[in-house]
């Protein structure tokens, strides 16, 4: 391992903007990126489909056999994939959106997914965004980042996303209560609940541009790579 990689891990509310934060830093460092949102939408999207009741733990554990996941770079975007399948736009879907948080406060999903991540992240030099990453995942990530933004400007933002992609049915009252209602069940969860690690640097990004957060981000992980280099920071 090369020993001035660092692990940086970005966590925050829904569509605060983690996952183009640690996206862009990623590719800054020459990191491998990461997006653990997208594993409990997978799972979600297992569970959808081979009508896995969350209430039957037998058929949580059995169903957790048959997924794998993993990340795929395709024309240059990184995508999803379950089972060997590209999912990433059906796991971004409202149907799974609707139905991600309560998978993800299932302790056999988060064990398994928390295990893989810190397979993927073994080595270092990884960004890795979700919301249990600085506080379970990576407790030692020499960078932890934690994001915030206004529930407007985070129902604005997830808007455009949807009308980039052509849909413009949904409206700004359903983003927000999914966004809302996920933060709730995320925060208030009785196993590893999203929650700003003690050592985490807190960014509220409801008036920065992405490239404004991301100068910000990339001096801060620069400044301690360096010191990493130098033997200044030692884990
Ligand atoms: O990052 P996202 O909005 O795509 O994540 C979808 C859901 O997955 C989120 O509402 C809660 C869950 N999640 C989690 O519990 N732990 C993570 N590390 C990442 C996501």
């Amino acid at each position: 391992m090369e020993t001035s990689k660092i692990t940086i891990a970005v966590d925050g509310f829904a569509a605060c903007g983690k996952s183009t934060l640690a996206k862009a830093l990623a590719k800054e460092l020459g990191y491998v990126y990461v997006d653990s949102g997208a594993m409990y939408r997978a799972v979600t999207l297992y569970f959808l489909d081979h009508h896995i009741s969350i209430e039957d733990a037998d058929a949580v554990e059995e169903a957790l056999k048959n997924i794998t996941i993993h990340f795929e770079n395709v024309n240059g975007q990184n995508h999803t994939f379950l089972n060997g399948k590209n999912v990433e736009e059906a796991i971004r879907s409202m149907r799974v959106s609707n139905f991600v948080s309560p998978v993800a406060t299932v302790s056999a999903v988060r064990r398994a997914m928390v295990e893989l991540q810190q397979e993927m992240g073994a080595k270092g030099g990884i960004a890795m965004d979700g919301r249990d990453i600085g506080t379970v995942v990576f407790k030692a990530a020499e960078l932890k980042l934690f994001l915030t933004a206004s529930i407007e400007e985070r129902t604005r933002r997830r808007l455009v996303e949807w009308e980039g992609k052509g849909i413009t049915d949904i409206s700004a009252k359903e983003v927000e209560k999914n966004l809302s209602t996920r933060d709730l069940i995320d925060s208030t969860r009785a196993d590893s609940p999203l929650c700003q690690a003690e050592d985490a640097i807190e960014i509220d990004n409801s008036l920065l541009t992405p490239t404004e957060q991301l100068e910000f981000a990339l001096q801060l992980s620069k400044d301690i790579i360096e010191k990493k280099a130098t033997g200044l920071v030692t884990n």
